[in-house]
């Protein structure tokens, strides 16, 4: 049994298109252990989004493997990917990708609903989560009445809510502002700690992935430890 919580071994993404093959990522190889925070750093287009898509199982490489706790995500059915992720794994983006005609608690719960937990349990544990990050007051709130900062903690929340292993962040705080940017990254440290869950971030800003536990470059397809 691996140790890894995540991990990828030589992984290697090349898109075709009419005239060129563009290798994006290069024999990339990455091990994450339980309850670690990653930072991921490179310029636009450097394969970051990529990267992630790979890791959470939502594209497949050129070459090279991803495993989940131990297991060859290529080994699996369909079925088997979506339900293992669906527990294993949480995702934040940018554009937290929140329904915006839902209330939070929904938008939190959703995941438990989808994972065919009971609704009053999952009440429960989303409002639990919301509480967690900050937003007990804000349960009946639909989207579309939050700030920016306020929208992508429930994200967050939504996240986390069905206990995942990690959570795979795409530029989680690209779209707020510093003061924004610093109180979501901190709330990332501290679920991170008291639910030992591990983080993957990919961030543009430097300050931020500096507080990580490590620090990666994604540049010319290869991860540069920094
Ligand atoms: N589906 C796709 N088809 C072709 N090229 C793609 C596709 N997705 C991404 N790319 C290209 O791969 C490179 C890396 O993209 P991406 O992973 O989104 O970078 P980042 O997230 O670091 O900005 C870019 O040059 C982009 O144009
Ligand atoms: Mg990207």
């Amino acid at each position: 049994m691996s140790n890894y919580v995540l991990e990828c071994q030589a992984l290697s993404k090349v898109y075709n298109d009419a005239t060129t093959n563009i290798e994006v990522l290069r024999q990339i190889d990455l091990q994450v252990k339980p309850a670690e925070l990653i930072a991921i750093v490179g310029n636009s287009g450097s394969g970051k989004s990529t990267l992630l898509h790979l890791l959470g199982g939502l594209d497949t490489p050129t070459h090279g493997s991803v495993f989940w706790i131990g297991k060859n995500i290529a080994a699996m059915t369909e079925n088997e990917k979506c339900s293992l992720r669906n527990r294993y794994l949480g995702f934040v983006y940018q554009f937290h990708h929140l329904l915006p005609e839902f209330t939070a608690l929904e938008n939190v719960c959703m995941p438990l609903l989808i994972g065919n937990v009971d609704p009053d349990a999952a009440i429960v544990k989303g409002e639990q989560l919301l509480e967690m990050v900050g937003l007990k007051n804000r349960l009946q709130h639909k989207i579309g009445e939050l700030s920016g900062g306020e929208r992508q903690r429930v994200a967050i929340a939504r996240a986390l809510v069905a206990g995942p292993a990690c959570v795979l962040a795409d530029e989680p705080t690209g779209n707020l502002d510093i003061h924004n940017a610093e109180a979501v990254f901190q709330l990332f440290v501290e679920l991170q700690k008291t639910l030992q869950t591990s983080v993957i971030m990919v961030t543009h800003d430097m300050r931020i992935a500096e507080q990580a536990d490590r620090l990666f470059v994604l540049e010319e397809g290869r991860l540069v430890v920094r």
